[in-house]
């Protein structure tokens, strides 16, 4: 059977991974800058992620959530203590886009509306409602367009507030850090600006923290650098370290749970809470948060010094390095030349560096003088690439 061609691929088998490293079919090493796109928060192959799901699936690898399952509740604690966000509720689901799919629907059963708020290149998956308000038509099929939305400009209130003031938004949407949109940052006064709006008119604030979630942004949610409590907060990716699993956290002073509003067949189930819980365990056992803040620090101070770099931005271990021409072929020399992993975005001009937490300043230091070197060598003229998601 063949397989339903739907990504490029990079001529590369990785077949092992430790630490910040992977291993292709023929033993070569590659630094891992990438992380599967913001998936790999506390490394590949964590001794307490492998014992806790081998252990699991000795066990039991799964039963459905119509019995007591008590791994979701030491989930849910670890994850309250952790965020600092313990007076949320937590519904466990499989993905990015299904827990977006989720705040969605969640929102507009709470007021009774459909128009939604996105932000222009925003990202917020592929599934029915998640990708309808997301800031790519091309990827949107006529029967996802069910429901209007509109796409203002990001770090900007004016806009947002008119149309706040029509009364008849169900949810704004924003990612703390639009990640595949080329790595832009949501500022203090623009999350406060949305949140006391949406207070104000009554429609609920979800953000994304999907790809910055989880520690990334060297904050467990990169919103935290304000003092917003959104409605709801989305996550995925670091969450499983690898193994699926998403979830969103709901403030019960503005949803009160009922059975059936919500409901999933593998969302919660036995071997995903045993990947998360290990990943709480090991962020907090490793200090990797504190370390995505102290490397993503020297990361961005480092990279804001390599001759021929237009912008750096981001924040923690979620950083774009925008060079004001194609990366296409700069990804590949780096790849093929270098051997190090790195992401795109949306933006052609954008490489996007989405490592594993446990990163270290001299990796950082690897990467700086590989890059240059690479620059120094590159021809100019590359061409755009297409980006995966
Ligand atoms: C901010 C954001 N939201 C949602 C998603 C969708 O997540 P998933 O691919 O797990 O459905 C992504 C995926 O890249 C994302 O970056």
């Amino acid at each position: 059977m063949k397989l339903f061609d739907v990504y490029p691929l990079f001529d590369i088998e990785p077949v092992k991974g430790t630490g910040n490293y992977i291993f292709d079919k023929d033993g070569n090493r590659y630094l891992d800058l990438y992380g599967g796109h913001a998936v790999i928060s506390i490394g590949h192959g964590h001794p307490h992620y492998v014992e806790k799901i081998s252990n699991q699936v000795n066990m039991l690898g799964f039963y459905s959530n119509s019995v007591q399952n008590p791994l979701q509740q030491e989930l849910a604690d670890k994850l309250g203590a952790l965020s600092g966000c313990d007076k949320y509720e937590l519904f466990l689901c499989n993905s990015g886009a299904e827990a977006n799919e989720n705040a969605l629907k969640l929102a507009s059963f709470k007021t009774g509306k459909t128009k939604v708020i996105s932000f222009k290149k925003a990202f917020h998956g592929r599934t029915s409602a998640a990708v309808n308000v997301t800031d790519k038509s091309s990827i949107q099929a006529p029967i996802n367009k069910l429901f209007k939305k509109e796409f203002h400009k990001f770090n900007q209130l004016k806009s947002v507030k008119k149309s706040l003031e029509k009364g008849d938004v169900c949810a704004v949407i924003v990612e703390g850090i639009q990640g595949i949109g080329g790595i832009h940052v949501a500022n203090k006064a623009f999350l406060e600006g949305l949140s006391k709006l949406c207070k104000k008119h009554k429609a609920i604030l979800i953000l994304d923290e999907i790809q910055s979630g989880f520690g990334r942004s060297g904050h467990f949610f990169s919103f935290q650098h304000t003092k917003i409590k959104p409605d709801i907060i989305s996550m995925a990716k670091g969450m499983g370290n690898g193994f699926p699993v998403g979830g969103i956290l709901i403030n019960p002073k503005v949803f009160k749970a009922a059975y059936g509003l919500l409901g999933t067949t593998f969302g919660g189930n036995h071997l995903a809470c045993a990947a998360t819980t290990a990943v709480l365990d090991v962020l907090k056992a490793d200090n990797l948060i504190e370390n995505a803040k102290e490397v993503g620090d020297y990361f961005l101070a480092e990279a804001k010094k390599i001759e021929g770099v237009k912008e750096v931005r981001g924040m923690g271990l979620m950083i774009g390095i925008d060079m004001g021409f194609p990366i296409k072929e700069l990804r590949k020399e780096m790849l093929f030349q270098r051997r190090i992993f790195t992401g795109s975005s949306s933006d052609p001009n954008v490489m996007r560096l989405l490592p594993p937490l446990g990163l270290t300043k001299r990796e950082v230091d690897v990467f700086i003088k590989a890059f240059s070197k690479v620059l120094a060598n590159h021809d100019k003229g590359a061409t755009i690439i297409d980006h995966i998601d």
